[in-house]
């Protein structure tokens, strides 16, 4: 797929039907990622694949962010179940952490860069994405799960990784609110 193409093509899918996408296209989407550029050649970005049990269990934790003690009703627990258990792949995104301010930002842009080289991947391979981030990405209990220790990293999202099922919906500014000129 040209470049160009892929590009247009990226989009955030919100839901995945439970069809698997094959190792190689997961480990050339890691391979695209680690390809970013990284200007304190620090290479941040960190990517941990959860297997079922583990997504179970944010599943669960999920589950008590959103409803706490109260019960909850079967449309809504489909919808997170489907959620956390549909996608092939869920891998967390993680920063390497540092005390650096300026290195920080610097290393964050690297991270972002690398998640996009690797959704570009995906999109040649015919697979689509999600980067989510929320409650439950900076909850104490993920990094348990996940088994990041946050003195050392810091978990910069989600990536929900199938086939998409459902497409988000976006308007995007005009190029000329985008760029301009100076002479
Ligand atoms: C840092 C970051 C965090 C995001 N977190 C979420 C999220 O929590 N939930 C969500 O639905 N989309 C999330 N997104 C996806 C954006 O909402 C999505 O990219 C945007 O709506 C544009 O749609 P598109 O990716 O299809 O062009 C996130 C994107 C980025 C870059």
């Amino acid at each position: 797929m040209e470049i160009a193409e892929a590009i247009k093509k990226r989009r955030t899918f919100h839901k995945f039907s439970k069809t698997r996408v094959p190792k190689d296209v997961i480990e050339r989407s890691i391979l695209a990622a680690n390809y970013a550029p990284c200007h304190r050649r620090t290479f941040p970005w960190r990517f941990t694949s959860l297997g079922m049990n583990k997504r179970e269990l944010l599943c669960k934790l999920q589950l008590s962010l959103n409803f706490g003690e109260r019960s909850i009703d079967e449309f809504n627990l489909k919808k997170i179940r489907d959620k956390f258990l549909n996608p092939s792949n869920l891998l967390v995104a993680s920063q390497i952490f540092t005390d650096n301010q300026v290195q920080k930002l610097e290393d964050y842009a690297a991270c972002a860069c690398a998640i996009q080289n690797l959704s570009l991947s995906l999109v040649g391979d015919g697979v689509g994405y999600k980067w989510s981030t929320g409650k439950i990405t900076a909850d104490p209990k993920t990094y348990q799960i996940a088994e990041i220790d946050s003195s050392e990293e810091e978990i910069i999202g989600f990536i929900w990784i199938g086939y998409g099922t459902e497409l988000s919906s976006i308007t995007r500014p005009i190029l000329k609110t985008i760029y301009r000129e100076r002479n």
